[in-house]
């Protein structure tokens, strides 16, 4: 049985493109069954209902600062949809321990860096500043701690001389598509195992191919 995915967003929404894409391959174990944003001029939305998929919107606005009230119509709403998985793509809303705890091991995020690096704002001026030679992104799941929580998928791209935060973000942009399909399939086919604070992967070919940056050595 294909598993129900929620995805929140609060913005453009291409991860979320992305994943409706990735699940429309007829062997992909999960069904993006619903779209919810917490702004109610999110552009992903538009993109949402074009691809035929059920959106609602949840202004978080009115609660002001009561997440927990705001977390309790979502939750109302993932329970009627049946979801079994929520997938965050740039929801930029804070959430409250108790939600994160209650899907615990059932809600992935992407963050536009490789973690435990440069968490939080600005992560490729935080890579440019430090001087990294790769960068890239991670799909983990989600803990209280705000991202952070077992890694499921990391891809890595080059930072080159004459990056600025826009040229890496592009470049990063395009790995994220990639991995957040590919994560969510591993994980709605059961081939994920958390193991304490790790994510252990199940019959994958992590082949000990390496990369370097420059490449002249
Ligand atoms: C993405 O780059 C995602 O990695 C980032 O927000 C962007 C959303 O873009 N998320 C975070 O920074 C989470 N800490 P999208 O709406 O086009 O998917």
């Amino acid at each position: 049985m294909k598993r129900r995915v929620a995805i929140l967003i609060s913005g453009r929404g291409s991860n979320m493109v992305a994943l409706i894409e990735g699940a429309r391959a007829a062997d992909y174990p999960a069904d993006i069954a619903l779209v919810i944003s917490n702004k109610p001029d999110a552009a992903g939305l538009a993109r949402a209902q074009e691809s035929g998929i059920k959106t609602i919107v949840i202004d978080s606005k009115p609660f002001g600062k009561d997440r927990a009230a705001f977390e309790a119509v979502m939750q109302n709403a993932l329970d009627e949809h049946r979801i079994d998985l929520i997938c965050l793509g740039g929801f930029m809303r804070l959430l409250t321990d108790d939600f994160v705890n209650r899907w615990t091991g059932r809600m992935l995020n992407i963050h536009p860096s490789l973690l435990p690096s440069f968490r939080g704002l600005d992560p490729h001026g935080q890579a440019l500043r430090a001087g990294v030679k790769l960068s890239g992104a991670t799909v983990h799941f989600v803990t209280p701690e705000m991202d952070a929580g077992p890694i499921v998928m990391q891809g890595a791209v080059t930072v080159r001389d004459d990056d600025t935060a826009e040229t890496l973000a592009a470049r990063v942009l395009e790995i994220e598509h990639r991995i957040y399909p590919a994560a969510l399939r591993l994980v709605a086919s059961g081939s994920t195992r958390i193991d304490g604070d790790i994510c252990k992967i199940a019959a994958t070919d992590c082949s000990n191919g390496t990369l370097t940056a420059p490449t002249t050595v």
